[in-house]
Formats: structure tokens, sequence, C-alpha cells
């Protein structure tokens, strides 16, 4: 892996235009998780621009050929409870042959360090490409604690997709996995003291759920 603290800020237009809807406060639970799903397509178009293909042999009407095509049983979308569902549902629909796993991390609203409470990878995680979805890398603690757990499994590579971060978040995550490269949406101007990103879109998991 590489240790150079990649950044990819996807600033298609379509992706944009979406994440600006997503912000406003008056959209829908529903609106909103409709957004995210198609931001999300749209980034898993960018996130798997290097995936592993295959050649495999078909018949079209004329005659055989060998035709490439996506190994997706190779590539894993690792969720970070439970907002990270939001991108993984989106990602699944254009990579529908990827395995999933889970890691449930909350955030302990005192110290805002990441407190794990479920685990569950597929096998043979040191075959497999990891892609690590969380809409908010913020304080960056969740998210590093899921790269530092999945790193013990070996995988061949990891990415950490995000909807959204902010410089403070980055900082704290290249700091520890400097060899993971980040894909977002959008680098905000900062965080609060509640560990919120400033301007952001608030709490995800609230928003995809509507849990408040
Ligand atoms: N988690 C969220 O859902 N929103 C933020 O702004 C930060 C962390």
């Amino acid at each position: 892996m590489d240790n150079n603290n990649d950044v990819h800020l996807i600033d298609h237009p379509l992706v944009q235009h979406k994440l600006s809807l997503m912000r406003n406060k008056e959209v829908s639970t529903n609106s909103f998780r409709r957004l995210l799903n198609e931001v999300s397509m749209l980034m898993a178009y960018e996130v798997t621009r290097d995936m592993p293909m295959q050649e495999v042999e078909i018949e079209t009407p004329m005659e055989k050929t060998m035709a490439r095509v996506i190994d997706g049983k190779k590539l894993v979308f690792v969720s970070i409870l439970r907002a990270g569902t939001g991108i993984l549902d989106g990602m699944l629909s254009v990579v529908p042959g990827a395995r999933v796993g889970h890691i449930g991390l909350y955030r302990d609203p005192k110290t805002l360090t990441a407190v794990e409470y479920y685990f569950k990878m597929p096998q043979d995680m040191q075959n497999r490409d990891a892609v690590v979805v969380d809409p908010m890398l913020a304080t960056g603690n969740s998210a590093i604690a899921a790269v530092e757990r999945l790193k013990e499994l070996g995988p061949k590579s990891i990415k950490f997709v995000c909807l959204l971060t902010c410089p403070e978040g980055l900082r704290a995550f290249h700091g520890s996995h400097p060899d993971v490269p980040v894909y977002t949406a959008a680098i905000d101007r900062q965080l609060n003291d509640h560990g919120y990103i400033l301007p952001g879109l608030g709490d995800a998991g609230d928003r995809i759920f509507g849990t408040k």
C-alpha cells in the first residue's frame, strides 16, 4: 500500500448538485435517502476505477471471444454502522457481486471516541480489496478504529469513502493510516465542539433513518 495521504475529491457536477440538496435541512428523510443512494452510485464509479477485472469466454451472435468483466467477488464493501448503510446500498446497486462486511461502532458522546459493538467480515479477507464506507469523516475516530480492525485481517487494499469530511478529520485519519486513500464529495470548513462538521449536513444517521 502507498504512504501518500491520498485524497480524491469527487467534484463531478451531478455529485455536487445532489450533495447541495442533501445539505438543506428542509429535505425529507425520503429524499435524503434517495439522494445519498444516487450520490453513492456516482461515487462508486470513481472508487472502482482501478477495480480488478477478469477475462471470460463469451459467445456473441457472431463468434466466441474473450471479454473483460469485473471480478466483483474480490471486492468487499465494509459498512460502518449505522450511517454506512446509506452509502452501501447505492454502491451495491452498481456492484451487486461484492461481498459486505459490517463494523458496529458508536461515538461515546462525552469522549467522542469509537466503541466497537459488532464486527463481521467475509472469509478470505487477505484476497480481497476493501472499500470502507461511512458518510461523515468528522473527528476520524470511528474511521481510524474501523480501518485498524480491518487491517488485522490483512486485506489486499483498503479505500475509505465518505460523503463529507473536514481538514481535522483528514489530518487525524491520515495521521493513523497514511496508506489508505480517502474518496469524498467535499472537504468542509471545520468541526464544531461536538465533533460535527460545519457547514455539514447534520447527523447523517438521523437524516437517513428519520430518527430525529
Ligand atoms: N457524524 C455525523 O453524522 N455528522 C457530523 O457532522 C459528524 C459526524
